[in-house]
C-alpha cells in the first residue's frame, strides 16, 4: 500500500502530520492515531512527532527566558507605542467597541461600523496611520538589532513574537478592553466574551523570501489580521470554507493601512505572494479556554495538558486556571 501524504495545512506534504505534535498531546498513541489515518508504517514517524511535542513542551520556557532577555538589552525606537493609548486607535473603532459594549448589542447594530464580509467575516479599522508607521519602524530597528532572535513553535521564520518584544500588557489591554466586546456579539459560539488568552506576532513578508503562505487554519477561536503598511505590491488574503466543511465557497481580501480583518481561525486561509516590496501584519490569535478545553482546535482531540509557567502557552487551562 502506498503511504498517504499528509494533510498539515491544507496541502499535500510528505512530512509527518506535526497537527498530531502539539502541545496539548502528551505522545501517548501516535502509532494507534496514524495507522488510524492510514499510515502504512507509524513507527518510522513516531520518534519525530515525540520529539516535536518534547520541543513544543518546553518551547515556553525557552520563550520566557527570550523575553527577560530582550527586556534588558533591547534598547526601544518609540518607547510610548509599548502602553496601548486610545490615541493610536482609529476613533470609528472606539466609537464601534463602545456600541459593542451596550448590553444590548447585536451584531446588525455594529454594521455601520464595519464591513460585513461573507462566512462571517468582518473589516474595519482599527490603528491610526501614524501609530503603524511608528510600529513598523519599532519592529525594523528590532530586526536590525543585535539581539537574537527567537522563532515560537508553529510561527514562520519571519514572524515576530510580540510577546517576546514587550507588548505583552499592550496586546491585553487590545484584547480586553477593545476585542472582547467585539467578540462577544459577533461570535458569541467562538469564546464570545470569554476570551482569556492570545498569541500575537508580526507576520512579515518580503519577496523572495520562503513563506509558508498555504491554505491553513489558525491555532485560534477568532483571529485579527491588521495591516501596518502600504509598501508591497499583491499579497491579497483568500478564504474558503471552515475547517473540514465541503464547500467550494472562496473569497479575496485586499489589505488596506491600519485595517484589520476578523474572521474564526477554524475558517482556512492563505496569503498570495508579494511581487514588490514588504508586508507587516499584526496577527492576534484570541482563544477561548471554555471553547479549546473541550477539544483542541489543531489536532480535534480532548486535550492532554501540562501547567505552563508565566505566560499563556496555548490557551488551555487546568482546573485551577493555571494557563
Ligand atoms: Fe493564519
Amino acid at each position: 500500500m502506498l503511504q498517504r501524504p499528509w494533510c498539515t495545512r491544507n496541502t499535500l506534504s510528505s512530512k509527518p502530520p506535526f497537527a498530531l505534535a502539539c502541545s496539548c498531546n502528551t505522545a501517548e498513541d501516535f502509532s494507534k492515531i496514524l495507522k488510524a489515518k492510514g499510515c502504512s508504517d507509524p513507527e518510522k514517524l513516531v520518534p519525530e512527532l515525540e520529539k516535536e511535542v518534547e520541543r513544543r513542551q518546553h518551547v515556553h520556557e525557552e520563550r520566557r527566558r527570550h523575553q527577560l532577555y530582550v527586556a534588558e538589552e533591547y534598547s526601544r525606537f518609540h518607547p510610548k507605542i509599548f502602553t496601548l493609548q486610545s490615541s493610536f486607535l482609529d476613533p470609528r473603532f472606539c466609537e464601534m467597541v463602545s456600541h459593542a459594549r451596550k448590553p444590548d448589542c447585536t451584531a446588525d447594530d455594529l454594521k455601520a461600523y464595519m464591513k460585513g464580509l461573507q462566512m462571517r467575516m468582518y473589516s474595519f479599522p482599527v490603528f491610526t496611520p501614524s501609530f503603524c508607521q511608528m510600529f513598523v519602524e519599532e519592529l525594523k530597528h528590532y530586526e536590525t538589532s543585535s539581539i537574537p532572535k527567537f522563532q515560537a513553535a508553529s510561527m514562520s521564520k519571519f514572524a515576530i513574537d510580540l510577546g517576546v518584544l514587550g507588548f505583552d500588557q499592550f496586546l491585553s489591554d487590545l484584547r480586553t478592553a477593545y476585542l472582547a466586546p467585539l467578540v462577544k456579539v459577533l461570535y458569541p459560539d467562538w469564546g464570545g466574551d470569554q476570551l482569556d488568552t492570545h498569541k500575537a506576532f508580526i507576520a512579515q513578508y518580503k519577496e523572495g523570501r520562503n513563506l509558508d503562505t498555504s491554505y491553513h487554519f489558525d491555532n485560534s477561536e477568532v483571529t485579527l489580521n491588521v495591516s501596518l503598511n502600504e509598501t508591497f505590491d499583491d499579497g491579497d488574503l483568500y478564504f474558503g470554507a471552515m475547517r473540514g466543511e465541503e464547500s467550494s465557497f472562496h473569497t479575496g481580501y485586499s489589505h488596506q493601512l491600519g485595517r484589520g480583518i476578523l474572521h474564526r481561525g477554524q475558517q482556512m486561509h492563505g496569503a498570495f505572494p508579494i511581487m514588490e516590496g514588504e508586508r507587516y501584519n499584526l496577527i492576534v490569535w484570541l482563544r477561548s479556554s471554555r471553547i479549546r478545553n473541550q477539544l483542541c482546535p489543531m489536532c480535534n482531540e480532548k486535550p492532554k495538558i501540562k501547567a505552563v509557567e508565566n505566560g499563556f502557552g496555548d490557551g488551555f487551562t487546568l482546573d485551577d486556571n493555571t494557563v
